[in-house]
């Protein structure tokens, strides 16, 4: 393994919503790292602030503070303009619900963004073709999404978020409308990028456990901070010890009671840290 694989730091974020009068602090505080040539997945249960995590990795939405530094440069500093510029030169998004064009085909779907940026070179296609036959659908580029099945829709958008070769692939509850086989199969697939491609990093949000196991490095947030992390040889002895796949518990303690209990624990310890960064920013938004 390389010595320096670090891609994306993670420091101190604290993203805060405003609906109305009504605050939501979505990150508080959440710091990790991500690697090149692995897969994090995070995850949590829903309203835990993964999506946010990844909008701002993403470059979708801004941080009210902390650090995002991407290949040695922080992001959160970055003008509009630059945070388009490395959106679109160095990230693919992959989502729950497929965002295909339905008048489009498939290879069609995959192009559009690139004939739309002007970049749909000769060489592009060519790694486009590449890339159909990676997702196994070669032979099925020119149906249209209501002639695939849900499974093949999702492969055909990992291939889209693939197509301007990005450095970071981001993946939003990925196999979250699939049934059971088409998701083993994109579980497989986004595995097989990984090991195709081991200078891209990619990051997986779920609230689906089965996901634990095409990973290199898990998070559990919990309440917009990280709760757990589990590490590349730590994820190995699980996998190697007796636990069956698909077993949700695997990844917690054994004990549920003693588990809250370290978790509230530990969220009362953070929130106590945070807690002083959260009103500055707070009065900053409401000047007095
Ligand atoms: N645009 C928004 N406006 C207001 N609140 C939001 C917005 N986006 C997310 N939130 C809130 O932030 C919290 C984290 O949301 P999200 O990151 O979507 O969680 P997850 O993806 O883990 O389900 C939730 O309480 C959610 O309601
Ligand atoms: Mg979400």
């Amino acid at each position: 393994m390389e010595m320096n694989n670090t891609k994306i730091v993670i420091d101190d974020s604290i993203k805060i919503y405003k609906r109305g009068s009504i605050e939501v602090v979505a990150l508080r505080g959440l710091s990790c790292t991500f690697h090149k040539g692995e897969i994090a997945v995070i995850m949590g249960p829903s309203g835990c602030g993964k999506t946010t995590l990844l909008n701002m990795i993403g470059g979708l939405d801004r941080l009210n503070s902390g650090k995002i530094i991407v290949d040695g440069q922080d992001i959160a500093q970055f003008t509009d303009k630059e945070v388009e510029k490395y959106r679109r030169a160095k990230i693919g998004f992959v989502f729950q619900f497929m965002n295909l064009i339905p008048e489009l085909n498939a290879v069609e779907n995959i192009t559009l963004p690139l004939e739309l940026s002007g970049t749909l070179t000769k060489e592009r296609k060519e790694f486009i073709q590449e890339l159909l036959k990676i997702v196994g659908l070669e032979d099925r580029q020119n149906h249209r999404p209501d002639e695939l099945s849900g499974g093949e829709q999702q492969r055909i958008s990992i291939a889209a978020a693939l197509a301007n070769d990005p450095e970071i692939i981001l993946c939003d509850e990925p196999t979250g409308e699939l049934d059971s086989l088409s998701k083993k199969v994109v579980m497989d697939l986004l595995r097989s990028v990984i090991e195709k491609f081991p200078e891209k990093t990619m990051i997986i949000v779920s609230h689906d456990p089965e996901l634990k196991a095409i990973a290199d490095q898990m998070f559990y947030i919990r309440d917009g901070n990280i709760s757990h992390t589990f590490t590349k040889s730590e994820l190995q002895a699980k996998q190697q010890a007796t636990l069956t796949p698909g077993d949700v518990q695997t990844y917690m303690p054994s004990n549920p009671d003693e588990t809250n209990k370290a978790i509230l624990t530990e969220l009362r310890h953070i929130d106590h840290f945070v807690k002083d960064k959260i009103n500055s920013i707070e009065k900053k938004m409401h000047p007095v």
